[in-house]
Order: structure tokens, then sequence, then C-alpha cells
């Protein structure tokens, strides 16, 4: 009779078979895409005003949930205010553009070093008012993608179509074109996407959170890395974040006007 053995012997599988579930519940949470609510200030805020907001911004998101990654994508001339208040903070610091080479006579623009000696992990490139207002195009925003990831950056490539676009029929395709260009020689390993319809933007017109999840997804469908986190952006507020991070394939939200003021955005940082 070997029943003790038999005990024994079972006692083992389901240790086996324990840590076994255990390893692909790990494998699946270290591969799940990231959820980054990133906050876009755009042309607002002196430093006096970026340390004035991160005053009350930062009590408030104390206790938040620690997976979820928070950046603040700040004008330039902020960034250092900024880099230095959010030291121990956990909070990640964005640029909101990068140009493609190391340095030279390009009068305006900013280097890639000069955002990472300052602290930059992340740089939002080819926003649509970046697009629409000083001639970006795909081949630019690939350059400097590319230029970004050279030098550590975590860019957050912005694509979305406008009222015209999407009344046409073409919203998938103009995506997708943005996609395609914008990605060319892109490691997809260090990339955040954010899709921001541009009827949305500034207009308090947010797209349905359905809708939303919908292209997303269609986003995802055209990426090589599954697990890129995918943002959705234009008029998120307090009030509609929960429903948007519901969504299955939302993974965080580019958030510009109603990251300007501390409690709002602390809301949307804590969403439920
Ligand atoms: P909004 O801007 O939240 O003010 O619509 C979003 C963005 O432009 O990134």
């Amino acid at each position: 009779m070997n029943y003790g053995l038999r005990t024994n012997n079972q006692e083992e599988m389901t240790k086996k078979l324990y840590n076994y579930k255990l390893l692909l519940i790990l494998i699946k949470i270290s591969t799940m895409p990231k959820t980054i609510i990133a906050g876009n200030w755009k042309m607002n805020k002196t430093q006096a005003e970026s340390k004035e907001f991160l005053k009350q911004f930062l009590s408030l998101i104390a206790h938040r949930d620690e997976s979820t990654e928070v950046v603040l994508c700040v004008p330039f001339t902020s960034l250092e205010t900024v880099s230095l208040n959010l030291d121990g903070t956990g909070v990640g610091l964005g640029a909101q553009n990068v140009h493609w080479a190391e340095s030279g006579a390009y009068t305006g623009e900013i280097s890639a070093s000069m955002l990472t000696e300052i602290g930059v992990n992340y740089v939002i490139i080819g926003h649509s008012e970046r697009r629409q207002f000083f001639g970006e195009t795909d081949e630019t925003v690939n350059l400097r993608l590319k230029t970004a990831q050279k030098h550590g950056l975590t860019p957050i490539l912005c694509v979305g179509e406008t009222k015209a676009q999407r009344d046409a029929g073409e919203t998938e395709n103009v995506i997708f074109h943005q996609l395609k260009e914008g990605l060319v020689g892109v490691d997809q390993n260090n990339l955040v996407v954010a899709y921001e319809p541009i009827w949305a933007i500034g207009t308090g017109d947010t797209c349905e959170s359905s809708e939303a999840n919908r292209v997303i997804g269609l986003i995802r469908g055209q990426l090589e890395n599954k697990e890129v986190s995918i943002q959705y952006g234009g008029s998120v507020n307090a009030s509609n974040i929960d429903e948007i991070m519901a969504q299955p394939e939302i993974n965080g939200g580019l958030v510009g006007g109603a990251s300007l003021e501390g409690v709002s955005f602390a809301r949307i940082v804590n969403f439920q």
C-alpha cells in the first residue's frame, strides 16, 4: 500500500500546476500593454505656473494605482523646473517635439540630447497641430521617431482623421497610411500610439468610447507588436475618463485642456 507516496506525488503535482499557472499569469501581466495617462500642456504655463500646478497635482495623485504610468508633456521652457519637481514621484516627463538631427542650423528646434539631459523620457511626435500648422509630414514624423528612439526616448505617435475625412469614410485609410509611413524602421518595442480624431481635439466633442475602441482595435491590427500601448485623445475629461478607460482596447489617454488643471487631471489619473 503506497498511499503515502501517492499523496506526496499528488501534492507535488498540485504544486507544480500552481507554479505553472502563476508563471502564465506573470507572463500575461508582463506582456500586457501598459496603461499610460499623459497630459499635453501644448503652449501653456510659465515655469511659475508649472510649479504651482505640481504642488496641487502631486498631492492629489499620491495614492494612485501604481500600475498606471503618468506623464506630463510640458513646454520646453518648463522641462527643467518640472523635471526637478518630479524627482522621486514616479511621474514621467515628456516633451512635445524633437528634431531628427543631432545638432546644427535648425533655428527654433530642439535635439534629443537636449531633452534627455534634463531627464525627459517621452516625446509627443506628429501631433495633429504640428501636422496642420507647422508642415509636419509622415516623412518628418518618421525621422523624429527614429531619432527619439535612438536616444532612449519613448515616442508618443499621434494619428487621427479630420471631420471631412471621417464623413467621407476615409478614417481607416488615413490612419493606416499615417502608421505605415510613420513607422518605417521604427522599433515597436519602445512606442506609444495615440489615436486622436482631429475633430474631437479641444472641441468638447469626444469620440464615442465604443468608436474610439473600434478604431484603436484596427490600429492594433496594423502593428507588429500587439502590446503597444494605444491611447485615446480628444476632449478627454474628468467626466468621460471612466467610460473611456473601461474600453478593452484603450490603454490610456492623451489629455490636453483637462491636464492643465490639477484637480481635473488628478481625477483623470485616478480613473475608476
Ligand atoms: P484636448 O487635446 O484634450 O484638449 O482635446 C488633446 C490633444 O490634443 O492631445
